[in-house]
């Protein structure tokens, strides 16, 4: 049996609007995530405090920030890499911090510089600042399900970054398929092999849907009990560290889906897709997501 209900996490506005070419005016920004406020999702990825020069669509985060209109049942979350991310973040109150690192040592340092090592030791540290600060944690692993550098990633990596999360205090973690190469029967098998050592309310999935598989994928780990997934409006997204990537799995697909197979999500379809016009209309082309064209005939 399905779970009843999931969580999702928009992370359009952040793992999205990271990857436009074209630099998104902040004002529109910041409208497009008060109508994501509005359709009834509870955590929000608002932006990255990460630095200008590597990722120029965000440059914006503060401003971003002091800009949207916050709804106190949203929890409204942002990455930081490093000390200098984690002080922005205090200072604009984000109410989580996620930390972000790759199971791949090829596509770590083409991310953020750094050896899986070097990041864990930076990552104790932001962690820390955090755990001072009383700001939850989430953290990101990357490219759990394949590398875009073709190195091999191990599942003993995977479960030594898990385990130094979880020193660090990380509440939440997230599996993510960084260039969308998953398969469901992977899917199963990784999960089954980690759900062996963790507790399954410890993960969320992040699938890239670069093959068309994120929601054959989402469904095998619903039938494995996973309750947390994150998608991007219009399906949106992609690292721009890792080559190949495309965009996260559609909202608008994944919530249809979702409600057809009975499962909750608390997201209302119509005002999701108002948010997803009002997106159209500022990256000016069609969104990604079959659900959406099909609303908008
Ligand atoms: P670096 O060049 O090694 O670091 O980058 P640095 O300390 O030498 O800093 C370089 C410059 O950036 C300096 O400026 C710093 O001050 C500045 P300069 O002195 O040259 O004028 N700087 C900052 N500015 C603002 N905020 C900061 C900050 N830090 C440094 N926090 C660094 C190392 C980590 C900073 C860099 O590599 C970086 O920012 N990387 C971010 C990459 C990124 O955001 N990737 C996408 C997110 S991950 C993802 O998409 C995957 C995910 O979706 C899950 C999945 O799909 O698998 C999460
Ligand atoms: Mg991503």
């Amino acid at each position: 049996t399905l779970p009843k209900a999931v969580e999702i996490r928009e992370v359009g506005p952040r793992d999205g609007l990271q990857n436009e070419k074209v630099f998104i005016p902040t004002d529109l920004k910041v409208q497009w995530i008060d109508l994501i406020s509005k359709t009834g999702v509870r955590h929000v990825e608002v932006s990255s405090f990460v630095s200008p020069k590597w990722i120029p669509a965000l440059a914006d985060h503060n401003e971003v920030f002091e800009q949207i209109t916050r709804d106190e049942k949203i929890t409204y979350a942002a990455l930081v890499p490093n000390l200098k991310g984690m002080e922005g973040a205090i200072k604009q109150k984000v109410d989580e911090v996620a930390l972000f690192i790759s199971a791949s040592e090829e596509h770590n340092k083409s991310n953020v510089n750094a050896s899986i090592d070097e990041s864990l030791q930076n990552l104790k540290a932001v962690a820390a600042a955090a755990n001072d600060a009383g700001i939850p944690l989430r953290g990101y692993i990357s490219t759990v399900f394949g590398s875009p550098f073709g190195d091999e990633v191990q599942l003993q990596t995977v479960k030594r970054i898990i385990d130094a999360y979880i020193e660090m205090g990380v509440s939440e973690i997230s599996l993510g398929d960084t260039i969308g190469v998953a398969d469901p029967v992977q899917v199963k098998a990784i999960l089954l092999e980690l759900l062996t050592d963790y507790d399954r309310e410890l993960f969320a999935l992040h699938f890239h849907d670069t093959y068309g598989r994120a929601l054959a994928n989402i469904f095998a780990a619903l039938e494995m009990g996973i309750t947390k997934y994150d998608s991007a409006i219009g399906g949106l997204g992609g690292c721009p560290y890792a080559p190949g990537a495309s965009g996260n799995v559609s909202t608008n697909d994944l919530v249809n889906f979702l409600h057809r197979l009975g499962v909750e999500t608390n997201i209302d379809e119509e005002k999701l897709f108002t948010a997803t016009q009002f997106l159209q209309q500022a990256i000016n082309r069609q969104p990604d997501s079959k659900v959406y064209k099909v609303q908008s005939q």
